[in-house]
């Protein structure tokens, strides 16, 4: 058999940056390019192997940086583009890739391409978003945007409406148009140069809209667009790419994560992270989490896309709640819960990503009043909801198990005032439980959350069966273990967890009880029950 490379990002384990919220350099209160440079050796210890910083580019902030007004350019509240090839050199002595977020489905209506636009219906730059004729009040449809209110703005000076799927401050560019196109894969190119290691591509099904037929993910042009982005511009690279799909399944993930890369390296899929809302409503309509739903939905995508596509791994990100806060337990379990929780990820197949402080078992936030918050989707749902009568606990609750700002506190550095995040007034309040919960203090402690993610990440490195090996899920239909092995021409690898509150009978472990424990959030042996949360993982030779 010959032996094929693997490609670098099939071995390694991304983290992702909120940079506004990473860490201050400068006291304004608002996270920075040289704050992340300052914490490059932390991330170095951590042992990932690169960050993917949601978006940095110039903008006026109405979706915190998902409305680029210029694509070539730092905003200056995170530094200059000076400080950002800083960033690559530094990173790259450390052995760390920089994977850019791209957003490209939309720009901000202050880009210069929209503001040249709106101008005139023969502007040459018209035709880079979506238009469609009308009359005031009258609307094209009665599509809705996802920020809330309908997805048309109308443009009194040109008798026309924009389509924009986000914010108004958000219009949809268009991708029908060759020279669209063309200008982003320009740019693409142009990053590429400056050693960016890869690309997280926002909202990437999106961009083949068709807005008269109501159509927003997945449109029928969508792989075509992805292709020739793909052959423009990555395939000139060995870069990581993942796109952010809400609307992916297992069949168009193996065409977005094809082996022979015509498109990306991977996506993200939200199966696993709809699962406790209501069906057919919006995130904020809470179920409880069907456990066992959810077990067999990732084994439906570790086994489907095995050998034909590769999956991403994650729990966390700037747009979901904290996963020990929302599936484990952040009161008296909060570390044992994390580290289960990040037990069964690593796990699988793929390539895990840590969104910042999850490595520290960083909970939700409950602000108390509504202004303490910055999210725009917080505050229109808030709007809408109160308008419609929902009652106000209602609606604190789903803010306080969904809102996106959880996950947008500061990083929480150390016991010192704002969590050592900024010695300036931070733009979002920090999470009052800093004092306990902090780097400094993780680091310090050997048996943290922390250094449970940092022997994660080498055994990764360690044992090929944890990037190659085919998965099998056993119990099934248990309701609240989560096991499953993982096996290579070598080796046998389980992976058992206890998902619940309950100490539970595992007859399961009597087979392993001879085998190596690799990773175990319990010291000592295995017993025969499996404690609250208590997570294990054991390899044998066969
Ligand atoms: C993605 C981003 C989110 C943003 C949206 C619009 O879902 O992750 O933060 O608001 O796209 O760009
Ligand atoms: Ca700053």
């Amino acid at each position: 058999m010959t032996e094929k490379k693997q490609p670098w990002w099939k071995t390694a384990v991304v983290y992702q940056i909120y940079p506004k919220s990473f860490q201050d350099s400068n006291g304004d209160g608002i996270g920075d390019i040289q704050g992340i440079i300052s914490r490059l050796d932390y991330l170095r210890e951590l042992g990932v192997d690169a960050l993917w910083i949601s978006p940095m580019y110039c903008s006026p902030q109405d979706d915190n940086g998902y409305d680029i007004s210029d694509y070539r350019n730092i905003d200056p509240m995170f530094g200059t583009m000076e400080d950002m090839e800083e960033l690559i050199r530094e990173s790259q002595k450390r052995d760390i890739r920089i994977v850019m977020d791209l957003v490209l489905n939309h720009t901000s209506d202050e880009h210069i391409w929209f503001q040249e636009a709106k101008k005139s219906k023969d502007n040459p730059y018209h035709d880079y978003y979506v238009w469609r004729d009308g009359k005031e009040g009258e609307l094209p449809n009665d599509m809705r945007a996802v920020f809330g209110g309908p997805a048309w703005e109308w443009v009194p000076q040109l008798g026309q409406y924009y389509f924009h799927q986000f914010s108004v401050k958000q219009p949809d560019l268009n991708w029908e148009n060759p020279k669209v196109r063309r200008e982003i894969y320009d740019m693409i190119l142009w990053w590429m140069e400056k050693g960016i290691g890869g690309f997280r591509l926002d909202v990437i099904d999106q961009i083949a809209k068709e807005p008269d037929k109501k159509i927003t993910n997945n449109g029928p042009r969508l792989h075509d667009f992805l292709r020739e982005l793909s052959k423009e511009t990555f395939q000139k690279g060995e870069l990581l790419t993942v796109g952010e799909a809400w609307g992916a399944n297992t069949q168009n993930a193996k065409l977005y994560s094809n082996p022979d890369g015509s498109e990306f390296s991977m996506v993200f899929q939200f199966e696993h992270m709809v699962m406790d809302q209501q069906e057919g409503k919006d995130k904020w309509d809470l179920v409880p989490l069907p456990f066992v739903k959810l077990k067999k939905n990732l084994a439906k995508w570790q086994t489907q896309l095995y050998g034909c596509g590769w999956n991403s791994l994650f729990w966390d990100n700037h747009d979901l709640p904290r996963i020990v806060s929302r599936w484990g337990d952040d009161g008296e379990c909060r570390e044992m819960s994390a580290k289960m929780l990040a037990t069964v990820l690593h796990g699988m197949q793929g390539t895990p990503y840590i969104y910042q402080g999850e490595e520290l078992g960083m909970t939700n936030v409950r602000f108390e009043d509504i202004s303490q918050y910055r999210d725009i989707e917080i505050f229109n749902m808030y709007k809408e909801r109160m308008q419609q009568g929902y009652s106000k606990s209602e609606i604190w609750e789903s803010i306080y198990a969904k809102g996106r700002d959880n996950a947008r506190t500061p990083m929480q550095w150390n016991g010192s005032t704002h969590g050592g995040f900024t010695e300036g007034t931070p733009w979002i309040g920090v999470n009052p439980n800093y004092r306990q919960i902090n780097a400094k203090a993780e680091r310090e402690n050997p048996n943290s959350v922390y250094h449970y993610y940092r022997r994660l990440i080498q055994l990764r490195k360690e044992y090929p069966v944890f990037v190659e090996g085919k998965f099998e899920l056993l119990l099934e239909e248990d309701e609240q273990i989560f096991a499953y092995t993982r096996t290579n021409e070598s080796c046998e690898m389980l992976v058992c967890a206890n998902f619940s509150g309950q100490n539970v009978n595992c007859e399961l472990l009597s087979e392993w009880r001879q085998a190596k424990q690799l990773i175990h959030n319990v010291q000592g042996k295995l017993g025969e029950e499996l404690k609250p949360y208590e997570a294990v993982i054991c390899i044998r030779e066969k």
